[in-house]
C-alpha cells in the first residue's frame, strides 16, 4: 500500500488549517482514496467538522503515544465511504506537556509520524468503508 502523508500546519490561528483539512481528506475520499484523517488539535475542529462530537470519543492520539494504545483503537468511521479519523477532543492538551517530558527522555515513539507508521505498515489500519 502506498501511503502519502500531508500536513496542514501553521503557529497562526483562524486560517483554515481544520476547515482545509477536513475538507481535502473529505475530498480525497470521494474522490477513491482511502484516507485516515488524524485531528492533533485540541480544538477538534477538524473533529467535529467531520462529523463527531469530540465529548464522546474514546480514545486519541495521546492514547497512542503515551498510554501505547493500538492506532487502530482510535481510529472511528465517519459518514464519509472512505474516510476514517483518529478524533481529538480538549484532553489532547494533555498530549502537549506529556510530549516535552518524553522528549527529554528521547523517547523513539515520540513522534507522531512513528504512531501511524506503525498503524500502515502492519497494515492495521484498512478503510472501514473498504
Ligand atoms: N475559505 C473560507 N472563507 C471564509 N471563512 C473561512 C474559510 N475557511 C475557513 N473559514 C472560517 O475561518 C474560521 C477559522 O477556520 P479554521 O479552519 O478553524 O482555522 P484554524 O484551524 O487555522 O484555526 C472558521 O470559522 C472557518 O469557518
Ligand atoms: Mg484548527
Amino acid at each position: 500500500m502506498r501511503v502519502k502523508v500531508i500536513a496542514i500546519s501553521n503557529h497562526k490561528g483562524g486560517v483554515a488549517k481544520s476547515t482545509t483539512a477536513a475538507n481535502l481528506a473529505a475530498s480525497l475520499a470521494l474522490d477513491g482514496h482511502s484516507v485516515l484523517a488524524v485531528d492533533t488539535d485540541p480544538q477538534a475542529h477538524a473533529t467535529i467538522l467531520l462529523g463527531c462530537d469530540p465529548a464522546e470519543i474514546a480514545h486519541d492520539l495521546e492514547d497512542v503515544i503515551v498510554h501505547g494504545l493500538a492506532t487502530s483503537e482510535a481510529i472511528v468511521s465517519t459518514r464519509i465511504p472512505g474516510l476514517d479519523l483518529i478524533p481529538a477532543s480538549l484532553g489532547l492538551a494533555r498530549l502537549d506537556l506529556a510530549l516535552v517530558g518524553m522528549a527529554r527522555r528521547r523517547t523513539a515513539s515520540v513522534r507522531p509520524s512513528a504512531a501511524l507508521r506503525s498503524a500502515t505498515s502492519s497494515q492495521s489500519w484498512t478503510c472501514r468503508h473498504r
